[in-house]
């Protein structure tokens, strides 16, 4: 737990050129692990989650529950037993919701428990407008009214019932709040243009094992019975899809041969296909993926979309990695209007990279150089990692609170896949 707590001056120093060889073991998913430890509290029982990752996301949920009355425990580093029988309060502290974006689930489940939730504006990555209005009509859709306060959000129903709400774009955080808040809500809920991404669906089995009605996860159409009660369970979450991804891509950019265990290649496909078309080779095992890069790989175009489209959270990796490939790739980023912020960095580092609005446009060169470079999101760390273990010399890459947020332990996993990358004191952070 103190390792996913590291001081925030802190870089990583990375010598490039070593191609990654071995295996490497996908830790559980952060996007599904930050909605089920908030929906443990839908129940007066005991929930143990188990292949938990540990990262700063989870450690702050962890702080949040606990400070709302919740007994928390990490038997191990990778799982929580979380007794929510304490729990009265509605409301969330602020101060610790404003440290994640994801804090914004508590609104849903606080709604479902007590009819009522006030809940701070929640942080996160700074990738673009990111706005609540598709939350907010769910919310609506089961009988809530919605305030906007000075700090965040007041929500209350009463009472709270089942209802139909369409959703104009699939989001996944309205799609996961409104199906928290329903499981609860008096009759049938019906999401329709739901987010199908696969925490989605891990919710819901988890909300299911718990005693909640959901049917339809995955698919555009969600249906939900309100239950009275539900109850304490047991529940693994998920592989994380974008920790696989995000192996992979550097496997195949740095010409290694890297096996991602602890991965479900059937969330993969898009980015296989993308990986094969550049020319690496792709083998998929029942719980793991093989990439074998190719010393030259090909540009390929891409254009980010809802699952199982190509996500978003590749996105960046995907271009650091393409700023080497022969030829011009075409990037069209359709979910978040500002997700190239880290192009500038990788600029400084020698890649030649045009970007207009949504579009980036990339032209593959020989080499890229190590420079010194400052993380600005969480996948934007992912992305100048990847540049650094492919660059020619010294990267130094500064802020790394960002990627302790979503990454656990990356540094070692890459270093016991061969790389040369060191955390160390950042004498020289920027401010
Ligand atoms: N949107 C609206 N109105 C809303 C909600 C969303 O217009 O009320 C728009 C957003 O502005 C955005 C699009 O819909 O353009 C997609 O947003 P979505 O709600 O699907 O994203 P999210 O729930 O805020 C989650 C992940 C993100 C990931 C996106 C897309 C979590 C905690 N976050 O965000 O993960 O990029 O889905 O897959 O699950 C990351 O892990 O680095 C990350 C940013």
């Amino acid at each position: 737990v103190r390792a996913a707590r590291r001081h925030m001056s802190e870089k990583f120093v990375i010598k490039g050129g070593a191609p990654l060889q071995g295996s490497v073991t996908v830790s559980g998913a952060k996007n599904a692990a930050v909605a089920i430890i908030p929906a443990a509290l839908l129940s007066r029982d005991i929930c143990f989650i188990e292949n938990l990752p540990l990262i700063n996301d989870v450690i702050v949920l962890r702080d949040i529950l606990t400070s709302m009355g919740a007994v928390v425990d990490m038997p191990t580093a990778s799982s929580m037993k979380i007794d929510a029988r304490g729990v009265t309060s509605w409301q969330a502290p602020y101060e610790q919701v404003r440290r994640m974006r994801a804090s914004y689930y508590l609104l849903g489940v606080l709604l479902g428990c007590f009819g009522k939730a006030e809940v701070g504006m929640p942080g996160g990555c700074d990738i673009g407008l990111r706005p609540m209005d598709l939350h907010i009509k769910g919310f609506e859709a089961l009988g809530a009214t919605v305030e906007r306060t000075s700090e965040g959000y007041y929500v209350q129903a009463d009472p709270l019932v089942g209802g139909e709400v369409y959703f104009d774009s699939p989001s996944v955080g309205a799609t996961i709040n409104t199906m928290l808040a329903a499981v609860r809500a008096e009759g049938e809920t019906t999401i329709v243009n739901a987010a199908k991404e696969p925490h989605i669906v891990d919710l819901a089995n988890f909300l299911n094992t718990m005693g909640a009605s959901i049917k339809g996860a995955g698919t555009d159409m969600i249906r939900i019975t309100g239950v009275e009660q539900m109850h304490g369970c047991d529940y693994a979450i998920i592989p994380d899809q974008i920790e696989t991804g995000t192996f992979m891509i550097m496997a195949a950019a740095t010409g290694g041969d890297v096996t991602v265990k602890n991965a479900i290649p059937f969330h993969m496909e898009a980015l296989s296909a993308k990986l094969m078309e550049a020319g690496s080779e792709v083998v998929e095992g029942e719980d793991f993926l093989r990439v074998i890069g190719n010393p030259s790989p090909k540009a390929v175009n891409i254009k980010t979309m809802p699952y199982p489209g190509f996500p978003t959270d590749l996105q960046q990796p995907m271009v650091a990695y393409l700023s080497r490939c022969q030829g011009a790739s075409i990037i069209t980023e359709s979910i978040y209007e500002s997700r190239y912020r880290y192009v500038d960095e990788l600029l400084r580092m020698g890649a030649n990279i045009r970007v207009a609005d949504r579009v980036a446009v990339i032209e593959g060169v020989d080499k890229i150089y190590g420079a010194s470079v400052n993380i600005s999101d969480l996948r934007a760390g992912a992305a100048l990692i990847l540049a650094g273990l492919i660059a020619e010399g010294e990267t130094h890459i500064h802020r790394l609170r960002h990627v302790d947020r979503g990454y656990q332990s990356i540094e070692k996993k890459l270093q016991d896949l061969g790389a040369n990358i060191e955390r160390v004191e950042d004498l020289d952070a920027p401010m």
